[in-house]
Protein backbone atom coordinates (compact mmCIF):
# COMPACT_ATOMS: atom_id res chain seq x y z
CA UNK A 1 0.00 0.00 0.00
CA UNK A 2 1.23 3.67 -1.10
CA UNK A 3 0.19 6.10 1.31
CA UNK A 4 0.38 9.96 0.38
CA UNK A 5 -0.81 13.01 3.05
CA UNK A 6 -1.46 16.18 1.37
CA UNK A 7 -2.36 19.49 3.21
CA UNK A 8 -3.41 22.48 2.59
CA UNK A 9 -4.14 26.04 3.93
CA UNK A 10 -7.63 25.35 3.74
CA UNK A 11 -10.55 23.54 2.67
CA UNK A 12 -10.82 25.71 -0.37
CA UNK A 13 -7.30 25.23 -1.46
CA UNK A 14 -8.25 21.22 -0.83
CA UNK A 15 -11.02 21.53 -3.13
CA UNK A 16 -9.62 23.18 -5.61
CA UNK A 17 -6.80 21.38 -6.34
CA UNK A 18 -8.54 17.80 -5.49
CA UNK A 19 -11.52 19.13 -8.32
CA UNK A 20 -8.18 19.95 -10.52
CA UNK A 21 -6.40 16.49 -10.13
CA UNK A 22 -10.08 14.87 -10.37
CA UNK A 23 -11.12 16.55 -13.83
CA UNK A 24 -7.74 15.50 -15.09
CA UNK A 25 -8.09 12.02 -14.22
CA UNK A 26 -11.82 11.94 -15.64
CA UNK A 27 -10.10 13.17 -18.85
CA UNK A 28 -7.27 11.03 -19.06
CA UNK A 29 -9.45 7.72 -18.50
CA UNK A 30 -11.47 9.12 -21.07
CA UNK A 31 -9.24 9.56 -23.25
CA UNK A 32 -8.46 5.53 -23.03
CA UNK A 33 -12.24 5.27 -23.72
CA UNK A 34 -12.72 3.93 -20.29
CA UNK A 35 -15.37 4.96 -17.02
CA UNK A 36 -14.47 5.47 -14.00
CA UNK A 37 -15.84 4.20 -10.73
CA UNK A 38 -16.27 6.32 -8.05
CA UNK A 39 -17.87 5.87 -4.83
CA UNK A 40 -18.27 9.39 -2.92
CA UNK A 41 -18.61 9.96 0.98
CA UNK A 42 -21.25 11.77 2.30
CA UNK A 43 -21.26 14.24 5.45
CA UNK A 44 -20.32 18.14 5.16
CA UNK A 45 -16.73 18.22 4.70
CA UNK A 46 -17.03 17.02 0.75
CA UNK A 47 -19.48 19.91 -0.30
CA UNK A 48 -17.11 22.05 -1.16
CA UNK A 49 -14.97 20.11 -3.86
CA UNK A 50 -18.71 19.16 -4.87
CA UNK A 51 -19.22 22.66 -5.43
CA UNK A 52 -15.95 23.10 -7.00
CA UNK A 53 -16.36 20.57 -9.17
CA UNK A 54 -19.73 21.89 -10.65
CA UNK A 55 -18.07 25.44 -11.21
CA UNK A 56 -16.23 26.11 -14.49
CA UNK A 57 -14.44 25.15 -15.85
CA UNK A 58 -14.83 21.87 -14.41
CA UNK A 59 -18.55 21.73 -14.99
CA UNK A 60 -18.33 22.02 -18.35
CA UNK A 61 -15.08 20.61 -19.59
CA UNK A 62 -15.19 17.34 -17.71
CA UNK A 63 -16.57 14.55 -19.97
CA UNK A 64 -18.96 13.22 -17.11
CA UNK A 65 -20.57 10.59 -19.32
CA UNK A 66 -17.05 8.72 -18.16
CA UNK A 67 -18.11 8.91 -14.65
CA UNK A 68 -20.42 6.26 -12.71
CA UNK A 69 -21.27 8.22 -8.80
CA UNK A 70 -21.99 5.77 -6.64
CA UNK A 71 -22.17 5.74 -2.44
CA UNK A 72 -19.54 4.84 0.28
CA UNK A 73 -22.84 4.91 2.41
CA UNK A 74 -25.95 6.22 3.21
CA UNK A 75 -28.81 7.29 5.36
CA UNK A 76 -32.13 5.25 5.48
CA UNK A 77 -34.31 8.28 4.42
CA UNK A 78 -36.16 9.47 1.79
CA UNK A 79 -33.67 10.92 -0.97
CA UNK A 80 -35.18 14.50 -1.02
CA UNK A 81 -34.18 14.67 2.71
CA UNK A 82 -31.99 16.95 4.46
CA UNK A 83 -29.86 14.44 5.92
CA UNK A 84 -29.31 12.29 2.67
CA UNK A 85 -26.01 11.93 0.92
CA UNK A 86 -27.61 11.76 -2.53
CA UNK A 87 -29.28 15.25 -1.80
CA UNK A 88 -25.95 16.51 -0.92
CA UNK A 89 -23.90 15.69 -3.59
CA UNK A 90 -27.48 16.23 -6.24
CA UNK A 91 -27.43 19.83 -4.42
CA UNK A 92 -23.90 20.58 -4.96
CA UNK A 93 -22.86 19.03 -8.17
CA UNK A 94 -25.00 16.50 -9.97
CA UNK A 95 -28.01 19.18 -10.59
CA UNK A 96 -25.38 21.18 -12.01
CA UNK A 97 -23.63 18.84 -14.46
CA UNK A 98 -24.32 16.99 -17.97
CA UNK A 99 -23.74 13.24 -16.85
CA UNK A 100 -26.50 10.37 -17.76
CA UNK A 101 -28.71 9.20 -15.25
CA UNK A 102 -27.42 5.75 -15.66
CA UNK A 103 -24.41 6.93 -14.47
CA UNK A 104 -25.52 7.51 -11.08
CA UNK A 105 -26.10 4.56 -9.18
CA UNK A 106 -27.65 6.57 -5.85
CA UNK A 107 -28.04 4.17 -2.14
CA UNK A 108 -32.53 4.32 -2.13
CA UNK A 109 -32.49 4.94 1.42
CA UNK A 110 -36.22 5.27 0.73
CA UNK A 111 -36.08 1.46 0.69
CA UNK A 112 -36.04 -0.87 3.45
CA UNK A 113 -32.95 -1.62 4.55
CA UNK A 114 -32.86 -5.34 4.24
CA UNK A 115 -34.00 -5.20 0.41
CA UNK A 116 -31.71 -2.37 -0.49
CA UNK A 117 -29.09 -3.98 1.00
CA UNK A 118 -28.70 -6.44 -1.44
CA UNK A 119 -30.24 -4.33 -4.39
CA UNK A 120 -27.00 -1.98 -4.02
CA UNK A 121 -24.65 -5.07 -3.81
CA UNK A 122 -26.17 -6.42 -7.17
CA UNK A 123 -26.02 -3.11 -8.93
CA UNK A 124 -21.97 -2.27 -7.89
CA UNK A 125 -21.78 -6.38 -8.86
CA UNK A 126 -23.14 -5.60 -12.01
CA UNK A 127 -21.41 -2.50 -12.82
CA UNK A 128 -17.79 -2.09 -10.95
CA UNK A 129 -15.34 -3.85 -12.28
CA UNK A 130 -13.59 -6.21 -10.11
CA UNK A 131 -10.18 -7.19 -8.64
CA UNK A 132 -8.09 -10.91 -8.65
CA UNK A 133 -9.55 -11.99 -5.58
CA UNK A 134 -13.34 -11.14 -7.32
CA UNK A 135 -14.17 -7.88 -4.96
CA UNK A 136 -15.79 -5.13 -6.78
CA UNK A 137 -12.92 -2.48 -7.60
CA UNK A 138 -13.42 1.01 -7.33
CA UNK A 139 -11.14 3.21 -9.00
CA UNK A 140 -11.50 5.85 -6.70
CA UNK A 141 -13.16 6.03 -3.11
CA UNK A 142 -13.80 9.13 -1.21
CA UNK A 143 -14.23 8.54 2.40
CA UNK A 144 -14.62 11.30 5.47
CA UNK A 145 -13.97 10.38 8.56
CA UNK A 146 -15.74 11.61 11.97
CA UNK A 147 -14.92 12.58 15.05
CA UNK A 148 -15.27 9.20 16.77
CA UNK A 149 -12.89 7.59 13.56
CA UNK A 150 -15.53 6.18 11.69
CA UNK A 151 -15.60 6.34 8.21
CA UNK A 152 -18.58 5.64 5.80
CA UNK A 153 -21.22 3.98 8.01
CA UNK A 154 -18.76 1.87 9.68
CA UNK A 155 -18.45 2.72 13.56
CA UNK A 156 -16.25 1.62 16.45
CA UNK A 157 -16.92 -1.89 17.79
CA UNK A 158 -19.39 -2.07 15.32
CA UNK A 159 -19.34 -5.77 14.42
CA UNK A 160 -19.80 -4.64 10.43
CA UNK A 161 -16.36 -3.87 10.54
CA UNK A 162 -15.67 -7.99 10.88
CA UNK A 163 -17.72 -8.63 7.62
CA UNK A 164 -15.29 -10.28 4.85
CA UNK A 165 -17.76 -11.24 2.30
CA UNK A 166 -20.53 -8.88 1.93
CA UNK A 167 -19.94 -5.95 -0.05
CA UNK A 168 -22.30 -3.38 1.72
CA UNK A 169 -24.02 -3.87 5.65
CA UNK A 170 -26.75 -2.42 7.35
CA UNK A 171 -25.44 -0.23 9.92
CA UNK A 172 -26.74 1.67 12.68
CA UNK A 173 -25.36 4.83 14.02
CA UNK A 174 -24.69 4.14 17.58
CA UNK A 175 -25.71 7.46 18.99
CA UNK A 176 -29.47 8.18 16.67
CA UNK A 177 -29.97 4.61 16.25
CA UNK A 178 -30.11 5.57 12.55
CA UNK A 179 -29.93 3.02 9.72
CA UNK A 180 -27.73 3.16 7.01
CA UNK A 181 -26.22 1.06 4.23
CA UNK A 182 -22.39 0.86 4.10
CA UNK A 183 -19.84 -0.43 1.79
CA UNK A 184 -17.66 -2.90 3.98
CA UNK A 185 -13.84 -2.99 4.65
CA UNK A 186 -12.95 -5.10 2.52
CA UNK A 187 -14.46 -3.19 -1.09
CA UNK A 188 -12.83 -0.14 0.55
CA UNK A 189 -9.62 -1.71 0.71
CA UNK A 190 -10.17 -3.03 -3.02
CA UNK A 191 -10.31 0.55 -4.46
CA UNK A 192 -7.47 1.51 -6.20
CA UNK A 193 -7.39 5.14 -5.15
CA UNK A 194 -8.73 5.87 -1.65
CA UNK A 195 -9.48 9.00 -0.66
CA UNK A 196 -9.47 10.65 3.22
CA UNK A 197 -11.19 14.05 2.82
CA UNK A 198 -10.96 15.56 6.85
CA UNK A 199 -10.54 19.34 7.73
CA UNK A 200 -11.23 21.09 11.11
CA UNK A 201 -9.13 21.40 14.50
CA UNK A 202 -12.29 18.50 15.84
CA UNK A 203 -10.46 15.55 14.07
CA UNK A 204 -7.04 16.75 14.90
CA UNK A 205 -6.13 14.64 17.66
CA UNK A 206 -7.86 11.19 15.66
CA UNK A 207 -5.41 12.01 12.52
CA UNK A 208 -2.23 12.39 14.74
CA UNK A 209 -3.37 9.04 16.12
CA UNK A 210 -4.29 6.78 12.73
CA UNK A 211 -1.22 8.64 10.79
CA UNK A 212 1.31 7.70 14.18
CA UNK A 213 -0.14 4.56 13.76
CA UNK A 214 -0.44 4.54 17.62
CA UNK A 215 -1.59 1.16 19.45
CA UNK A 216 -4.69 2.57 20.50
CA UNK A 217 -5.70 4.10 16.64
CA UNK A 218 -6.20 0.65 15.38
CA UNK A 219 -9.64 1.14 17.05
CA UNK A 220 -10.51 3.47 14.93
CA UNK A 221 -12.51 2.25 11.62
CA UNK A 222 -10.59 4.87 9.44
CA UNK A 223 -7.20 3.10 10.48
CA UNK A 224 -8.57 -0.23 9.09
CA UNK A 225 -8.90 1.37 5.83
CA UNK A 226 -5.75 0.19 4.17
CA UNK A 227 -6.06 -0.41 0.68
CA UNK A 228 -3.33 -3.39 -0.23
CA UNK A 229 -3.09 -2.80 -4.02
CA UNK A 230 -3.71 0.58 -4.00
CA UNK A 231 -3.42 4.23 -3.20
CA UNK A 232 -4.39 5.64 0.49
CA UNK A 233 -4.65 9.41 0.63
CA UNK A 234 -4.95 11.60 3.41
CA UNK A 235 -6.49 15.56 2.06
CA UNK A 236 -6.18 17.50 5.25
CA UNK A 237 -6.35 21.23 6.12
CA UNK A 238 -3.90 22.73 8.33
CA UNK A 239 -6.52 22.53 11.47
CA UNK A 240 -6.63 18.86 11.01
CA UNK A 241 -2.98 18.20 10.51
CA UNK A 242 -1.87 20.47 13.39
CA UNK A 243 -0.90 17.22 15.13
CA UNK A 244 1.56 15.50 12.90
C1 LIG B 1 -21.94 10.03 6.64
C2 LIG B 1 -20.54 9.86 6.14
C3 LIG B 1 -19.59 9.84 7.28
C4 LIG B 1 -18.90 11.17 7.23
C5 LIG B 1 -18.18 11.47 8.52
C6 LIG B 1 -17.63 12.90 8.50
O1 LIG B 1 -22.87 9.49 6.02
O2 LIG B 1 -22.08 10.77 7.63
O3 LIG B 1 -20.32 9.06 5.18
O4 LIG B 1 -18.65 8.81 7.24
O5 LIG B 1 -17.98 11.17 6.14
O6 LIG B 1 -19.13 11.35 9.58
O7 LIG B 1 -18.71 13.78 8.42
P1 LIG B 1 -18.48 15.36 8.26
O8 LIG B 1 -17.84 15.54 6.92
O9 LIG B 1 -19.86 15.95 8.33
O10 LIG B 1 -17.57 15.78 9.40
Amino acid sequence: MKQEIYTFNDSRELANKLAEYFHRTVRKTAESGESLFVALSGGTTPRIFFERLAAPPYREETPWKNVHFFWGDERCVQPDNSESNFKMAKDSLLSHITIPDKNIHRIMGENPPQSEVKRYEKEIKDYVPKDRNGHPQFDWIFLGMGKDGHTASLFPGSPTLQEKEAVCVIAVHPASGQKRISLTLPVINSGKRVSFLVTGEEKAPIVEEILKKTPSSLSYPSARVQPADGILEWYLDKPSAKGL
